[in-house]
């Protein structure tokens, strides 16, 4: 069930201290420096006495995989700098370099940038791609520019020793309620892998559509992916196998793992109007294009129903490199309790013999079987606690905090507020450690934001949302807990509006921070 609007109240305790007043008049810009960069690095000292300025002859200093993120590094520079910025193996003073060091770090990266270059080094090809994220946030906002600009380029000089809190950095992104085409998904990863997001859970299925390619079932996709499957019936669409793989290798090169989603036992309206037989009866429902939910469900311990989720699991399992596969499992309210637990009993380890990591909405932790799977943790309902202590690792949406569908307000244009409005201090306000009572931090795996499309049709209806919580849910991912503090986040993000101006990313100017 969802929580409503009064229940959210009760649980909505802002901290002591925390503004929620709107920001009147701002202090002068924050000036570009390594404190700045968002999400708050690990540890950051500037040196003002240094910085290395950007100028046309500067090469970039990089051999063997490193070269390929150097590489990323100089397209990212050459357009709006207008200068070569060659990649070429042999050391040189003056450079920057990028290298790979021997160590064990997934994710982590150091910089060193003075009057006579800059080191950018890492363990791992993560590590150099977060660095150079960073890098990006110490040049000016006109560095997105797409063409050449008339200004000098300067890094701040300073060190900074970075690595994430958690190793899941998640953003969800629903296909069902309306598709969101292949370029619409290449440009939030885009946005989202600036601040080291690295996962995208694709929900690709529930009551409105059916929106991934399925050999075995070609009319999930005809009949749930055709014009009219959506919302208001707005939309249609679907990813074929062909967009699927090239999503993932384009997620890939920005270090983030694709997630896919088909939801079960609930929210199967468009599968089962597509195969009749996955109902009691055997009648196909009429389509759905409203927003309710929890009325449908798999009928349960039929073959059909078991040939059905085994051929969709063992088709996702194979065009999903990543390692993990979510099945839902949230409000399966027409689902017979003995039979949900059944269910989950018999999918999660389907999920494990084709070779994934079973993940799921928080209500599948009611069953043994998913101590060996992710759970998500969505509403304050749940208690996956018990789970978590025989071995199953969480990863945290509180829906009140992380759901970017949310309304800022109740005068925000798009969204909803069934778990409340959440404006950009409640999505930073709260510690992933402390969220649940009974998951101790090494049992969280991270945190991920979800962007529900109910209300939401194109990419400036995405972005509108996304930005700016979207980097507030990040931070509470990477940045470690000392670093928190909403009058430095507030700052800088305030700082980063212009970036987001200067790539025509439409977002909300939320009124508690003071835009440059
Ligand atoms: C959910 O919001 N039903 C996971």
């Amino acid at each position: 069930m969802r929580l409503t609007r009064l229940a959210v109240a009760t649980v909505l305790t802002l901290p002591l201290g925390v503004t929620t007043a709107s920001a009147g008049p701002g202090p002068d810009p924050l000036p570009i420096s390594v404190t700045t960069v968002l999400p708050a690095p690990a540890l950051a000292l500037p040196d003002p006495r240094e910085a290395f300025p950007l100028v046309p002859d500067t090469v970039i200093v990089a051999s063997g995989p490193a070269a390929t993120v150097a590489g990323q590094l100089a397209t990212a520079f050459r357009p709006a700098t207008g200068f070569a910025l060659p990649v070429v193996p042999d050391a040189q003073p003056g450079a920057i370099t990028v290298r790979l060091t021997g160590g064990d770090s997934a994710e982590g990266y150091r910089l060193d940038i003075g009057d006579d270059g800059v080191e950018l080094s890492a363990d791992r090809a993560a590590g150099l791609f977060y660095g150079v994220q960073t890098l990006r946030q110490l040049l000016p906002p006109e560095i997105d520019a797409a063409t050449p600009q008339d200004r000098d380029w300067v890094i701040p000089g300073g060190h900074i020793v970075d690595a994430p809190r958690f190793a899941y950095r998640g953003a969800m992104l629903d296909l069902a309620r309306h598709f969101h085409t292949p370029d619409e998904i290449r440009r939030y990863i885009d946005q989202i892998s600036r601040f080291k997001v690295n996962h995208l859970h694709l929900h690709l299925a529930d009551d409105q559509g059916w929106r991934i390619q399925i050999d075995s079932r070609p009319r999930l996709t005809a009949v749930g992916g055709a014009p009219g499957t959506g919302v208001r019936g707005i939309g249609g669409g679907y990813l074929t196998k062909d967009d699927y793989r090239t999503l993932v290798a384009y997620a890939a090169d920005r270090h983030v793992t694709i997630v896919p989603e088909i939801d079960m036992p609930g929210h199967v309206n468009a599968a089962q109007v597509a195969y009749p037989e996955l109902t009691c009866d055997g009648v196909a429902p009429r389509p759905r294009t409203d927003i309710r939910v929890g009325y449908s469900s798999l009928c349960i311990g039929t073959d059909a129903t078991r040939r059905f989720v085994t051929d969709v699991v063992r088709e996702l399992a194979a065009m999903t490199p990543g390692p993990y596969l979510h099945i839902g499992g949230d409000e399966a309210h027409s689902t017979a309790h003995a039979d949900y637990l059944a269910f989950e009993e018999w999918l999660l380890p389907l999920v494990a013999e084709y070779g994934k990591i079973p993940f799921g909405w928080q209500e599948i932790a009611q069953t043994p079987a998913a101590r060996d799977a992710v759970v998500q943790y969505w509403n304050h309902e749940g208690d996956p606690g018990p789970t978590v202590a025989s071995g199953a690792q969480v990863v945290l949406s509180p829906a009140d905090k992380t759901y970017l569908d949310m309304q800022y307000d109740l005068l925000t244009p798009g969204g909803l507020h069934w778990a409340g409005t959440i404006e950009v201090d409640e999505a930073y306000d709260w510690d992933p450690a402390g969220l649940l009572h009974g998951v101790p931090e090494d049992r969280v795996l991270g945190v991920e934001a979800p962007l529900w499309s109910e209300t939401l049709t194109d990419l400036a209806d995405i972005e509108f949302q996304a930005f700016p919580r979207l980097p507030a849910i990040a931070e509470l991912g990477w940045s470690p807990r000392a670093t928190h503090d909403w009058e430095s986040f507030r700052a800088r993000l305030g700082a980063y509006g212009p970036r987001w101006k200067q790539q025509n990313v439409r977002f909300y100017e939320s009124p508690q921070i003071h835009w440059s």
